[in-house]
């Protein structure tokens, strides 16, 4: 374990940092993990009844109202001091023209609405909703739908924006990973269990491009040997307290 001065110091002296976030980022804004999603009439559900491209084609009606009720949760839910934290240290890079990208395992959208800018969803997103039939996407949808699926003005039916079971990651989102990945100078893993591939593949990813990296977790992971550094606790606490340490080294 590392000490917060000493990432502060490595942050500060960083040209690019990439960062990957996890469901623990979430955590603190009380936002309920996919399995937690599954609870009162959705209990007698399975994942793959509900998370895959057959069951939209199944049943479109029940598909939708399940990610509409995931949907609302997370509009409930608010940005907490983590995200906020990460939305700064993008400002506070981007305003010295050095790079900062955040590659979210996240649907939630929690980010984007806590101001950060450069934001890449390698699992999709819950608040976006792309139309089968043109490929269009959707933000400012209402809450809830009018209709199961809900209908694009081309009049194609609406599916979420997230990456189901059996699909592919977008590839624009890994190649803007792989990218970042192979250029950085810092990676700062957060709140993420290290289990779910690609993501989970990142650190080695930056550590042979060179980039030197960082776990922040309340535990330790499959991943923690693979890092240089690794900080212990809430990251809604650690990352306000790191970027403040980070802005007073930058002044
Ligand atoms: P997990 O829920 O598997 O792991 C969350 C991680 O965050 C764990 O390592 C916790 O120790 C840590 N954690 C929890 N609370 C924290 C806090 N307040 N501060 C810091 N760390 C905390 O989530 P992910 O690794 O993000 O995929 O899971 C990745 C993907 O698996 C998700 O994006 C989702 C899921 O299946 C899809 O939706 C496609």
């Amino acid at each position: 374990m590392t000490d917060i001065a000493d990432i502060a110091e490595l942050i500060a002296g960083a040209d690019h940092i990439a960062v990957n976030t996890g469901a623990g980022v979430s955590a603190e804004s009380g936002i309920p993990t996919f399995r937690d999603a599954l609870e009162g009439l959705w209990a007698k559900y399975d994942p793959q009844e509900l998370a895959t491209p057959e069951a939209y084609a199944r049943d479109p009606e029940l598909v939708t109202r399940w990610y509409d009720e995931r949907r609302q949760k997370v509009l409930a839910c608010a940005p907490n001091p983590g995200h906020h934290a990460l939305a700064q240290l993008e400002a506070l890079f981007t305003e010295r023209k050095r790079r900062f990208v955040l590659l979210t395992q996240n649907v939630d959208g929690l980010h984007v609405r806590a101001g950060s800018r450069n934001v890449v969803e390698v699992h999709g997103s819950l608040i976006t909703w792309r139309c089968t039939k043109t490929g269009a996407t959707y933000h400012d949808l209402p809450v809830p739908f009018d209709t199961y699926p809900p209908i694009s003005d081309a009049g194609g039916p609406l599916r979420p924006g997230v990456v189901w079971f059996g699909e592919s990651l977008p590839a624009d989102a890994l190649e803007a990973s792989f990218e970042a990945l192979s250029t950085c100078d810092v990676y700062l893993a957060i709140g993420t269990s290290g289990v779910v591939f690609p993501a989970a593949g990142f650190v080695e990813q930056a550590r042979s491009a060179g980039a030197t990296t960082v776990e922040i977790n309340l535990d330790d992971t499959p991943m923690t040997r693979v890092f240089h550094h690794t900080l212990r606790g809430k990251s809604g606490e650690l990352l306000p307290a790191l970027v403040e340490q980070v802005r007073a080294r930058l002044v």
